[in-house]
Order: C-alpha cells, then structure tokens, then sequence
C-alpha cells in the first residue's frame, strides 16, 4: 500500500484521536455558567446594557436622601432610597455608612433596611438567616475599622464633602441625588463609584404569583423579566432561592486609568482585559466563584479556585485601588474607553478611563477604595486591613516533592535516599490522599504505610519535613469515629432542608466540615494532636485541598448554594470564603500542636482575601504544556500584587507528561516561585528530578541550588511581606511605575528588593530571551557580569537551555549562601556571602533578616535585621529595627549568641572601579578592631564588568562592622 493510501486511510483514526486528546485536555465548560446561564449576571449585564441605550435620558434611581444624613467620629451615614419608579412612588430603604480610615482608606457599605429588620418571609420554609450576610469582614479583615474621627464635611442641598487622608488632600464628594461618590486625590478625581448610573439593589419582596404563568416561562405581560428571580437550574440541579433575587451591582470608574491588575484567580494577563468583546478582549466578564474547574484554560475570565476581589487601577506615577467585601458569586466586567481632550482628535491624544462593573449575588454592597498614590501605598493599606503574608517556617521556601502519590513509606524513604545520593536539596516531600486507609482523614493505610513515625525520622535526619493532605470531605462510612463524631456533634454543613449535607468527593458519599463555625474549629484542633492523630511528627504539616469546595456531584461541581452554615448563613452568600475556614481550622490545629507553637505551614487550593495570613497558594491543577508555565508567570504575579505573594504552580505541569526540556525549562522558572514545588498527576510517569538524565538532570540540580543560595534574600523578601504586604515578586509596573512602556509587561520580573531581575524561559527550543530594561538602568548578568544599559527598549540575553535569564540591576547587595547542602535547615549556621551590584555612581544598598525558621521567637526580638550600604568606598553593616522594648529580652539575647559564629565568608563587587585594578587588600573594622584581609580583582572584557572578591573578611553577620576599600 502507498504512504499516501495509508495515511488516507488512518486519518480519520489520527483525527479521532487528535479529537479525543484535545477532548481530555479541554475544560468542560458545560459543567460552568457562563454570565447569561448566572441569573444575576444576566440582569444586571441587561441593567447596564439598558442604561447605555438609554444614554443621557437616564437617571440612576438611587437618591441620598439630605435630611438623613449624619455626620460624626469619621462616619457618613444616613439612607439611600431607591426609587421604583411607576406610578405610586415607592421606594427601598437602604442604610449606608461612609467609613474614612486613619489609614486614608473611605469605605462605603450600603445594607437593605427591612432586611437588617428581618421584615421578610423566606419561601420554601427555609430556615435561612433573613439578613443580608454581614460578616465576611470577620474573616477578610484583621483590624477593626479604625475610623479618623477627626474628618469633617459639609452637607449642602447637592452633596456632601469630606476631606480625609494624608494632610487632608483627599476628598469624598456624596452627590445625593442621583445618588454616586467621587473621590479625588489632590483635587484630580480617580475613583467614581455609581457615576455610570449601573448601581443595582435588588431589594427584597414577595413572590406575586403572575395568573397563567408558569415558573421559568417568559412574562406574558409588561414588567420586569422575572425568569431568573426564583428559581435557576443548572446541570440538573435546582437552586431553590428562598430569598428571591438579592443582587448587589455597582460601576467603579477610574478615570484617566488605563491599566487594571488583580481580581485573582484567573488563567489572564496580569494588565486586565476588556470584558465585553472586541478584537483580543473577552465576552464575559472576570469570574469570581471558588471552583474546582477541571483541566481550565487559558487566556480565560473563568473563575478559578480562589477569589480576591481587589483590583488596583494605574497610570503614570498614579495606583487607585478598590477592594469589594462580597462572599459571594461575583463578576466584573472592565471596558476601557478612549477619552478624547479634543472633540476634534479622534481619539488620539486622549486618555483612557477604564470603567468596572462590580455584581455579586447576594450579601451587603461593602466596597472600600484607595487613594495610593503608589501601587506600594495601595498594597500596603490594602494589606493593613487584610492581613499579611504569615512569616513561614525557612523549610516552606525551600523546594518541595509532591506527586500524586508516594505509594508507600518505603517509596518515600527511597525518593528521600535518591536526592541525596544526587546531591540535589529538597526539603519536603509530600502524600496525596492514597496514604489513608480508604479517604479516610486522620488515618493511614496501614498495609502501604505501616511505619509513618520510621518514615518521618528518616527525613528529620536531613531536617527534612512531610506535608500530608486533608481535604474538608469527610467520608460517610460506618466505624470512622471522625464522621460519627462530625455527625454527633452536629458541624457539619446542612443542606436546605437542614439535614447534614450529603454529597460526593473522593471517598464516594461524604459529609463537609462547616468551619465557619467555632465549635467544628475546636473539634478540628482535636483531631490534630499527636495523640489523637496517630503517625504524625513535629515534622508533618498540611495541604487542603479541594476546599472550594469540591462537590463532585454539586451544582457546578461545588455545593448547592441554598445549603446552610453555622448561624444559618445560606452557603450563596458565603461561598468564596469557604475554602478559607477550613484553612483557617487547620492553621490553628498545627498552632496548637505542639506545646511551644511553631509557625504552622498549610498549602490551600481555595482562597479568599485574607488567606495570606495562613499559608500558601497553588494555581491549582494546570498542564504539562508550554502555555501553562507561560501562563504561571502573569498569575503568580497577580497573586503578589493582590496581597497574596506566597503562591506557586505546579512545577512541571500536573496532568501530562512533560518533556525534559519543559520540565527544565519549568524548575528554572519555579526557582523564582515563592511557593517552589513539583506535582504530578497519578496517571504521570515519575519524573523526580533525578531521574533524568544529564544535562538535564544537572541542570535542575543547579537550578535547585540557585534557589538554595538564594534563601536569605527569600527569606528578607517573605519578612518584607510579613510586615508590610509587600510583593515578594514585583512586576515592572511597581518596581517602575513611572515607566508607561511597562505597565503590561507580565513575563518578567524583579524579586524583592533584590534587584534580581528574572525573564524566564516559557517556550520551546529557546536559545535566547529578549528582556526589557527600563531606561537609565544599569544591569549585570547575574552569571556572567555582562554590562546591559538600559533604554527602555528590549535586549536580547542568551538563554540556552542552561541558562535562567537573570539579571542584577546596579546598586543592590545581595545576601546569599554558597554552600551547597541537603536541606535548608541544614544551612541554618552557614557562612554567608554578599554580592554587591555597584550603581556607576559607586553605591548601593540591600539588607538581610535572619531568624530561627521556624519559632514565633522573633517576636520577642529573636532575630537579625541588617542593612548593608555601599558608599564612598566603604561597605557598612548597620542594624534595622531594634528599638522596640521587646527587642532586648533574653530571646532576643540568646539568639544572637547562637548566631554569633556565623560570618560574612565572601563579599563580591560587580562593577568595582578600575582604580581597584592594583588593590589586593583592604581594611575590615568590627568591633572598633579594624585588620587586613586579602582582596583579589579582576578586569572584565569590556562586555562584562570588572569584580573584586574578599575572601573571608570574618565578620559576624549580627555585628555592626565597617569594610573600607
Ligand atoms: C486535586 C488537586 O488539585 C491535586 O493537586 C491533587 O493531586 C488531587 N486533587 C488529588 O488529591
């Protein structure tokens, strides 16, 4: 037979299988509502498509009424009415209340009068709670509101003004009729809320039975499209919305704002796109509904596993932000609409404003808005109300193993023996959910994992850690203890009948944890003790998983949303926070534990604003595909700016076999995740880094390592989060937000404030990468010390397959260890070295925090914070933050002395000044004892800059101590 007749003849199996491939691999998007499948998105989408139409003839409904309003010890307040209109003039209360921070920061809450009264009849004999859901701020936010009692107003007949913020300079201006807010910084406007006109309450009222129409049926008469008031179903499930519809929407407009960043988690770019079509842009809107979604795409607005429903705006020199305090299934839309200063220019020349449309489905309209001025001003007040990224244990930044699954204890103390017959540093491995005897949490299979504790002990050797998962499911079988006590005690979620739920997940029929409430937190600590939990160690921590929650047969795949919480919270209004409950239960099992608390480590799949407190974020369950690492770049960031920097991907790509070049190409970009770990599904062949061959083997080994010695300055940049929300990655719009020619840059970025500045490689057979360098910089190659000017334009760097793009921008000092070992608790008492980028100026800066990695210690002065300086010749080490009066008890003393051996044993200057060319030594002073020690310097080519090493100068790394050169 020809090729040709064989190749006809096998082309419709080839496109079978194509077919079926592609299939396996495609997110069912059956199995996801789209925005007209959503009832509330759907009307309020049809809202603000109506109010376009209408255009200048319409009027918002909404009215600040003038006599209501009060102002007092930092508050506005009084009621909107909304008006509905026809020929009675009936009218919605709605109870508002403007809160001005001490932080700078306005929040504006509007809540539903009869509703706050429980003036409302619920169908279906629902026992749900009659109010709208008012506590999401309990979990959100850490510090009470703290209002700034000392702002005043005026109320005139039109609006009332309120200067806030720093020195005064920011104004709250309350148009009250139609009811809309403008917030100008500076006398410039830069948020409006409602100025669109889009803001939607769906108030409550009772179901009036329309003569002849049937539930679901189109109206037969003039009025209101009430299809999706009562009732939706979806994929056979039925939500029974015993509240009618109870929808919240408002428009946030930034104008003169071209560029909007975060609303995480989406598979999207990091600047985000147009919503409602156009060449390139979406057709929904961003999604917001915790879902376990299946193989999802790219380039997509469709929700994923978590929510945050922050959203920073920027220009030049300018960051706004607004965060919308909503449990709730929520969509965004974003438009971006040229505005031109001249009629005439045809838009050229104009600015841009980009206008947001905000609608949750139930729940209070809570939205409190940021007047930066800087994208770290917004992050960092946004942070202040949320929480910071908890300081994790050193292990947790190291590299972590995971597949799905280690097998047995043997299996993992043979993956634990073969890394280091490699060489290569690992600090934890990690068991998926086949370690328990049949799903069932709190136990293990005792025929494949009969010696846990052996296991354990083995990888405590190494100082190495074991994270084992526990999902929030717990499975409905006779003889566990868990579930009849989860039954007993009654803490489990009800469904709306208010029978506990029953759904399925792993283990076939189960029931779930409803950590919203304390007494199922108290039951959870119980069952993590040692005692209690049989098989664990000081050295197990926690992965959850699955706690969006995964409902395998729910309504899109999560539980029905008229199912009812502690406090008979309908699940719909509290759904985005749910994953972060169980977190938080865990997190406070593992801070219980152990007698002297150490810093718990949990790893969740499902988040909410907030969840930067507990633990660590995965991107969930992504492919071994090229466009998935691509994609995990712009997503990570997006974490970091929405104040949840601790977040990774899986490394590799969870389904899927990955070629040794990805998963090369993979570990060197995971190098520079915060959250650095390898997973693989159970259908995957093994794929620990060493079992592959070389180079490939030895170039994740040094990948691996890069990251190891990195780990000081990693761990200064999680402690910069820590205390302040800052990103541990940064994207060029905040390390530059000056330079307009970056703001959609999402492929690079700058760790810390390091100055490392990383573009890794995202695509196949690369040999090298262009890189975009801002103008007036000046950068080194971090291997080679290649000089690279910067001129706001790309470069081109080699980047073959050994090579991570990675750049040292001038003027920064590095902290690093250079040793390679194990673990990286077995580099606690290593020397370090510092790497010193010199500005053409001759200068630069960096510093260093140091603690035990694992205690709360630090809290009571435990630790080292050093700034390094490089100026006029002489490097000096000074100490940061040590006047507080918990800063010199005996912690703080003791630790010092532990670290007190522990030295500088390199320096490295890039950049030194030719005038260096004949210097072999220099003068080291610590102590008031100054001495000698030897330099060497060595001319660059030209190409690359010339460099200067002092060999162990000898200086302790908690002195204060002086090197002049
Ligand atoms: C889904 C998670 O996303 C994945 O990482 C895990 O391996 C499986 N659940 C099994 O637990």
């Amino acid at each position: 037979m020809f090729h040709g007749q064989l190749w006809a003849q096998l082309l419709p199996v080839f496109v079978l299988v194509v077919g079926l491939f592609r299939l396996a691999v495609a997110v069912k998007h059956e199995n996801f509502k789209t925005c007209e499948q959503s009832g509330f998105c759907k009307r309020n989408r049809a809202y603000a498509d109506n109010v376009a139409t209408l255009g200048e003839s319409w009027t918002s409904p909404y009215t600040f009424v003038s006599n209501s309003i009060k102002i007092g010890s930092g508050h506005v307040t009084g009621t909107v009415l909304k008006s509905l209109g026809g020929d009675t003039p009936q009218s919605v209360q709605l109870p508002i209340k403007i809160t001005f921070l001490q932080s700078g920061v306005a929040r504006v809450t509007v809540d539903e009068l009869k509703r706050q009264q429980k003036d409302i009849e619920l169908r279906h004999g629902s026992s749900a709670r009659k109010e709208r859901y008012d506590e999401a701020s309990s979990w959100a936010l850490i510090a009470d509101d703290k209002p700034d009692t000392s702002v005043k107003g005026e109320i005139s007949q039109q609006e009332t003004t309120v200067k806030y913020g720093p020195n005064n300079g920011y104004r709250a201006v309350i148009n009250h009729k139609p009811f809309s807010i403008d917030f100008f910084r500076d006398n410039e406007l830069h948020v409006k809320l409602n100025g669109k006109g889009l803001m939607n309450m769906e108030h409550w009222r009772p179901k009036v039975d329309k003569a002849g129409q049937k539930e679901g049926e189109e109206p037969k008469e003039e009025g209101e499209d009430e299809r999706t008031w009562w009732e939706e179903t979806f994929g056979g499930n039925t939500d029974s919305k015993p509240k009618g519809p109870e929808s919240i929407g408002l428009d946030i407009t930034f104008p003169g704002y071209e560029h909007v960043y975060g609303i995480p988690g989406h598979a999207s770019s990091l600047s985000l796109k147009q919503t409602r079509g156009g060449s390139g842009d979406y057709h929904q809107p961003y999604r917001l509904y915790n879902s376990d979604v299946f193989e999802y795409e790219m380039d997509s607005p469709m929700t994923l596993y978590g929510a945050i429903p922050f959203m920073q705006a920027h220009r030049k020199d300018s960051t706004v932000g607004v965060f919308w305090l909503n449990a709730a299934e929520t969509w965004v839309d974003i438009v971006k609409s040229k505005v031109s200063s001249n009629p005439l220019s045809l838009g050229v020349g104009g600015t841009t404003d980009t206008e947001t449309h905000w609608f949750s489905e139930s729940g209070l309209l809570d939205v409190f808005v940021f007047l930066g001025p800087t994208p770290r001003d917004v992050i960092e007040q946004y942070s202040e109300l949320t929480g910071y990224t908890q300081l994790p244990q050193q292990f947790a930044i190291g590299y972590h193993q995971c597949r799905w699954n280690y097998v047995s204890d043997e299996d993992v103390k043979d993956v634990d023996k073969k890394f280091d017959r490699a060489d290569i540093p690992y600090d934890v491995i990690w068991l998926d959910i086949e370690y328990t005897d049949g799903k069932k949490y709190f136990t293990w299979d005792s025929h494949t994992f009969p010696d846990p504790l052996g296991m354990q002990k083995q990888l405590d050797d190494h100082e190495r850690k074991l994270v084992i998962i526990i999902d929030p499911h717990i499975k409905n079988e006779a003889n566990y203890p868990v579930v009849s006590q989860l039954k007993s005690k009654s803490l489990g979620i009800k469904d709306k009948n208010n029978n506990l739920f029953e759904g399925w997940c792993w283990p076939g029929s189960s029931h779930w944890i409803d950590c919203f409430n304390p007494a199922a937190i108290e039951w959870w600590k119980s069952l993590f003790t040692y005692k209690s939990f049989t098989g664990t160690a000081s050295n197990t921590f926690l992965w959850n998983d699955m706690n969006e929650p995964s409902v395998f047969n729910g309504p899109e795949t999560t539980m029905p949303k008229d199912n009812i919480h502690h406090e008979n919270w309908e699940h719909r209004d509290l759904h985005n926070i749910n994953g972060m409950t169980f977190v938080n239960a865990t997190y406070t099992a593992l801070l219980h534990r152990d007698s002297s608390a150490r810093r718990p480590f949990v790893l969740t799949r499902s988040y909410y604003a907030g969840s930067q407190r507990l633990g660590a974020m995965w991107t969930g369950d992504n492919l071994a595909h090229w466009s998935h690492l691509a994609a995990s770049i712009p997503m990570i960031l997006t974490h970091n700016i929405a104040g949840f920097p601790f977040s990774g991907a899986d490394v590799g790509g969870f389904f899927g076999n990955p070629s040794k070049e990805l998963l090369t190409r993979w570990y060197q970009a995971g190098a520079f995740y915060p959250f650095y770990r390898g997973h693989a599904h159970i259908d995957t062949r093994r794929r620990e880094p060493y079992l592959l061959d070389n180079p490939y083997k030895e170039i994740i080994t040094q990948s691996l390592r890069l990251r190891y010695a990195l780990l000081p300055a990693w761990y200064t940049a999680f402690h910069a989060a820590s205390i302040s929300g800052a990103p541990i990655l940064q994207p060029h719009y905040y390390a530059h937000p000056s330079d307009e020619a970056g703001f959609a840059l999402e492929d690079q970025f700058y760790v810390g404030s390091t100055g490392l500045l990383v573009k890794p490689v995202v695509t196949e057979g690369a040999e090298s990468v262009s890189i975009y360098l801002p103008p007036g910089e000046l950068y080194y190659d971090y291997f080679t010390y290649d000089i690279h000017h910067g001129a706001g334009t790309t470069i081109t760097i080699d980047a073959p397959l050994d090579k991570i793009p990675l750049l040292m921008k001038a003027g920064h000092i590095i902290p690093r260890k250079d040793r390679p070992r194990r673990s990286s608790g077995l580099m606690r008492y290593d020397p370090y070295t510092l790497l010193i980028t010199l500005s053409p100026n001759g200068t630069a800066e960096g510093d260093l925090y140091v603690d035990d990695g694992e205690s709360y210690d630090y809290q009571e002065g435990a630790f080292i914070h050093r700034k390094f300086s490089f100026a006029q010749n002489t490097l000096t080490s000074s100490e940061i933050e040590t006047d507080t009066q918990s800063n010199k008890g005996k912690k703080r003393r003791n630790y010092l002395k532990t670290m007190d051996r522990v030295r500088i044993e390199k320096i490295i200057i890039v950049g030194a000044p030719k005038e260096w060319t004949k210097k072999t030594q220099i003068n080291v002073e610590e102590d008031g004892e100054g001495r000698s020690v030897e330099m060497a310097f060595t001319k660059g080519d030209g190409k690359s800059a010339n460099w200067a090493v002092v060999r162990d100068p000898g200086v302790g790394v908690g002195r204060g101590w002086s090197a002049e050169f």
